[in-house]
């Protein structure tokens, strides 16, 4: 992982394969199929790294020879919040590598004129100030949708909260950053620019209308 001075809170996952899934995932011919299985498997590989850092406590364990003392993730199970649509993509290949997570979800859509996000939905698991949170979207343009998604779950009592997106524009970093210095933030790919209807350049696209088939 790698950060960029410029642009703090931001770290990106430079790892060989990401790149090269990424790179499939945004060429115009990867049928739906493949952009799904991308998808999932990018965010597998990022939630890899996204919970490095998991608290640990020592646990004893019989083994076919002898007792010893391993270690597993303590604390509350950790809760995956997809913003949909498009976060939806992302939640099965991170639950392949943590199966117990809870599954919450918040509804946005960014209005097509104003580009402001418009909430529809809010429901996450309880206790969520004990919770360790991934908040999921595969893109990151203007910050908007981010930056509403983390208000609700802050209101809602989230304290530990980590932003996992695909693709992040420079614009849509520091709006996060800057509206919550406290989350961080992971991507796959920092690119140029958005451009005048609010897509990001070079990008994928729609990544909603890719995934589901929309467009
Ligand atoms: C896309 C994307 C993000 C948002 C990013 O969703 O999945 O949620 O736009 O844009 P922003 O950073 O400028 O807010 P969209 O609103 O198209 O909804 P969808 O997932 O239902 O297609
Ligand atoms: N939402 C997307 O799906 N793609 C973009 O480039 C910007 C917002």
């Amino acid at each position: 992982m790698t950060t960029t001075p410029a642009l703090p809170g931001l770290s990106i996952v430079r790892h060989p394969l990401v790149q090269h899934k990424l790179t499939i995932l945004r060429d115009k011919s990867t049928p739906k199929k493949i952009f799904k299985e991308l998808v999932d498997e990018i965010a597998m590989l990022m939630a890899y790294e996204a919970t490095s850092d998991l608290a640990l406590e020592p646990v004893p364990v019989d083994t076919p020879l002898e007792r010893m003392t391993g270690q597993r993730v303590s604390g509350k199970k950790l809760t995956l919040v997809p913003i949909l649509r498009a976060g939806l993509g992302m939640v099965e290949g991170i639950l392949k590598l943590v199966p117990s997570a809870r599954v919450g979800h918040i509804g946005l859509y960014r209005d097509h004129a104003t580009l402001e996000p418009v909430d529809y939905y809010f429901k996450i698991p309880a206790d969520a100030g004990e919770r360790d949170f991934l908040l999921l979207d595969p893109m990151l343009a203007t910050g908007g949708s981010a930056v509403a998604a983390i208000n609700s779950l802050k209101k809602a009592g989230a304290v530990r909260i980590r932003f996992l997106c695909l693709v992040a524009s420079p614009l849509g970093v520091a709006r996060v950053h800057d509206a919550h210095p406290d989350v961080p933030i992971l991507c796959a790919a920092l690119d140029r620019e958005l451009n005048e209807r609010g897509y990001i350049l070079p990008g994928l696209g729609d990544a909603g209308d890719r995934l589901f088939g929309t467009r």
